[in-house]
């Protein structure tokens, strides 16, 4: 049984929900300094407190952190230090810095960190994996990745989103990280971007809309396009690979579910793709399947967790586009020691 302590109550909240599903899991204290978020999350066997500190101090192999992103990499650190693993909510860290010094205190410890990156899990992203594992897809070419979604003055009106110090970037960091992630896991790592952002859709300190040009590993060619300000919430990809072009469904926070299609370049070869999916049974999804893989990688199981140098990855690319709207200028990845945004993007 691994035990967990649950810090916010916000998405907190759909995290507990997933455990509740898991049996190799149990939640037994929560945290939220808001009462009335904590009087929701009441239940048997779990102890309810305001305190980080409780939980740092807790008997429990795993903190789970829920809290605004400014928190993330300091409350990592601590419960690393404390001996527990962690979970902890994107953005993992806001800055490169923070991602060493969480790199340091994990080596240190010998403790694991999961960024929660749960809309990998879903089954036609299952499918994908399978044909990638078939060897079908052949290399990335291209792919246009789109976070079209609406926010509005009530998302904003919790005090830390939309600022600098709370949230500590915008839609690259608070939305599209998922399609960025899914991006460099599903096709290939990023080597450079061009980025333009704007504010253009709520009167807030950070960007809401974007568009960005990924040059990938081994030379396929990407897009970007985001913005806070559509009808409703649609997230869709479209990954191109030498031997299938594959396209998404819209749904906005799974875009692993719904009706994807996976098209053969060649005709003869769509019977061995549409076999190789079809035999393949799809696992939990969402968060239960990200929780489900933390708990394997725990255990000493193979797995498919969220890895560490994952969360890192999208810190740098974070950086990285910061970097290329600023200054105009393709930026290569890695992003080294030396670089002017090593400490933080924070203008
Ligand atoms: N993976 C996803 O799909 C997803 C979705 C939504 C939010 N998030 C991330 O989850 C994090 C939290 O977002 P949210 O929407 O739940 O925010 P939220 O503001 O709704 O909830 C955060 C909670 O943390 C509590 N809190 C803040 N500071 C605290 C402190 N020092 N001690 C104790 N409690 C404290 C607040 O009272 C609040 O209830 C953010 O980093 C966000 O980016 C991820």
């Amino acid at each position: 049984m691994i035990r967990v302590a649950v810090l916010g109550g916000g998405i907190g909240a759909q995290h507990i929900e997933a455990y509740r599903a898991l049996p190799e899991f149990k939640v037994t204290m929560v945290v939220d300094q808001d009462q009335s978020r904590l009087a929701h999350l009441a239940a048997d066997e779990i102890v309810l407190a305001n305190d980080v500190q409780m939980a740092l101090d807790a008997e429990v192999d795993v903190i789970d952190i829920c809290l605004p992103p400014h928190l993330h990499s300091k409350i990592t650190i601590e419960a690393l230090q404390s001996g527990k693993h962690v979970i902890c909510e994107k953005p993992l860290a806001t800055s490169l810095a923070q991602i060493r010094a969480i790199g340091q205190a994990k080596k240190a410890t010998g403790r694991s960190v999961f960024p929660v990156f749960q809309y990998r899990f879903g089954p036609n992203l299952q499918f994908l994996q399978a044909l990638k594992g078939a060897g079908l897809t052949g290399v990335p070419r291209a792919a246009a990745v789109e976070t079209h979604w609406n926010r509005g003055a009530d998302y904003y009106a919790v005090p830390w989103r939309g600022t600098w110090a709370g949230e500590q970037g915008g839609a690259i960091v608070g939305h599209a990280i998922h399609a960025h992630d899914l991006l460099m896991n599903f096709m290939a790592p990023v080597v450079g971007v061009a980025a333009r952002l704007g504010t253009l859709v709520n009167s807030i300190e950070t960007e809401d809309s974007a568009a960005v040009i990924f040059e990938l590993s081994g030379g396929g060619l990407a897009t970007s396009s985001i913005t806070l300000g559509a009808a409703r919430d649609e997230t869709r990809l479209r990954f191109v690979y030498e031997h299938v072009t594959v396209t998404s469904d819209t749904t906005p926070y799974a875009p692993g579910e719904g009706n994807w299609q996976f098209v053969a370049r060649d005709p003869k070869k769509q019977s061995l793709i549409d076999s190789v999916i079809a035999d393949n049974v799809p696992s939990l999804a969402g968060f239960s399947g990200f929780l489900r893989e933390v708990s394997k990688s725990i255990t000493g199981q193979p797995n498919q967790a969220v890895a560490f140098d994952d969360g890192a990855d999208s810190i740098a690319l974070i950086t990285a586009i910061y970097e290329a709207h600023r200054s105009g200028a393709w930026v290569s990845l890695p992003i080294s020691i030396d670089h002017s945004l090593w400490e933080g993007w924070e203008p």
